[in-house]
């Protein structure tokens, strides 16, 4: 088929609530070389997609853009040239967007960003896994170098990327505390992994009085006064690493601005190392290599050796809707956007 598709994406015009997600019609048209036309089946909503929406991300300032920084569906057609043996029409695919765009019923995308899902794994499961899980394995393998038996701190355990670390951590056999508010502790029940509650107690002390010489890896969301107490409790030779600076809704664009800055000083101060992730610039520098840690990821799910939590599903045409349940914090687990 090279006619263009007509179909809805969402679009951002302008920074605000929920109501600034509006359907736009559109087209795509015939894919150009290197890509394939998706029909897309489903979109995974993140924190991330809410920042943009609200101006709040320091790379996505550009407007309209579409949010969404994963997809899959199903390949409808591709561009003559070469192309992998199992890209064909009917397949269905994955991909972790390196520049938003996945609210949308169809997409042209890359095929370098493109990860086969095997049969046997859910459409939804596979939904939720490639923007939270993609982010967790950079923060253990790029950033924290971490091993078997090193002792962890994970902020936010309890979220996307913190559950995905869990999992994963628990996979690799990290020894690790994670911290949650008191409604979702109970989450982290199952995983060898030493709860604490950020509101009433104090994690600091939590953590020395098991380790007295501190945690290998601290990874921090927040940002703020946590960076300087992250830093204290690593261990000599340890890690923090930021991957947002997220502590104050509507401070964030600033406060990611100076997080960063005070995360690079820190890393001045001898004996400890800090990192920044930055999962978008990342799979722009090196698509191939993340393509291939989906694969490994969605063989992993398979084997049920990681379990992607779906918390709730809504249409594209409620994507406002999927924000504000998202915004009050009513959904445990991944937030599923599907397309008729
Ligand atoms: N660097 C990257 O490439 C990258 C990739 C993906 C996401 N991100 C960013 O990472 C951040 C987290 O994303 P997410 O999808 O995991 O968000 P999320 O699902 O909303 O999870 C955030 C978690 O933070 C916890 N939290 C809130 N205040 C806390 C505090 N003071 N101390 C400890 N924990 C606290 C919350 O726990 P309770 O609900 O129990 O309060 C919640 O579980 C977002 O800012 C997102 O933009 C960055």
């Amino acid at each position: 088929m090279s006619e263009p598709i007509k179909h809805g994406r969402i679009v951002v015009r302008h920074f605000g609530d929920a109501a600034a997600l509006r359907r736009a019609d559109t087209a795509a048209p015939a894919p150009g070389p290197g890509q394939a036309r998706i029909r897309v089946l489903a979109a995974g909503v993140g924190r991330t997609d809410v920042m943009a929406r609200e101006g709040e991300y320091l790379f996505q300032r550009r407007r309209p853009f579409t949010p969404g920084y994963e997809l899959v569906g199903e390949v409808i057609d591709h561009h003559a040239d070469a192309v992998p043996p199992w890209l064909v029409p009917g397949a269905r695919v994955a991909a972790c967007l390196p520049r938003m765009g996945g609210y949308t019923e169809c997409a042209n995308l890359p095929v370098h960003l493109l990860a086969p899902i095997p049969d046997g794994l859910d459409t939804l499961a596979a939904a939720a896994l490639p923007l939270d899980y993609l982010t967790a394995l950079s923060l253990l393998d790029r950033h924290g170098r971490a091993r078997p038996g090193d002792t962890v701190l994970v902020h936010g355990a309890t979220g996307g990327v913190g559950d995905a670390l869990c999992q994963l951590g628990t996979h690799r056999r990290l020894a690790m505390y994670g911290t949650a508010s008191e409604r979702s502790l109970h989450r982290l029940r199952g995983y060898d992994i030493v709860p604490i509650d950020y509101r009433q107690e104090d994690v600091a002390r939590v953590v020395r009085a098991r380790h007295p010489e501190g945690v290998r890896i601290v990874y921090d969301h927040l940002g703020g006064p946590s960076l300087r107490a992250g830093h204290r409790l690593l261990a000599p030779g340890g890690t923090l690493v930021s991957y947002a600076f997220a502590a104050r809704p509507g401070h964030v664009l600033a406060d990611t601005v100076r997080g960063a800055l005070h995360n690079r000083l820190l890393n001045l101060l001898p004996g400890k190392r800090t990192a920044i992730c930055s999962l978008p610039r990342e799979i722009t520098a090196d698509p191939s290599r993340h393509r291939k840690l989906l694969t490994h990821l969605f063989e992993l799910a398979l084997k049920q050796d990681i379990r992607p939590r779906i918390g709730a599903c809504f249409p594209l045409a409620q994507a406002a809707e999927a924000h504000r349940a998202l915004e009050r914090r009513q959904v445990a687990g991944k937030i599923i956007l599907t397309m008729s």
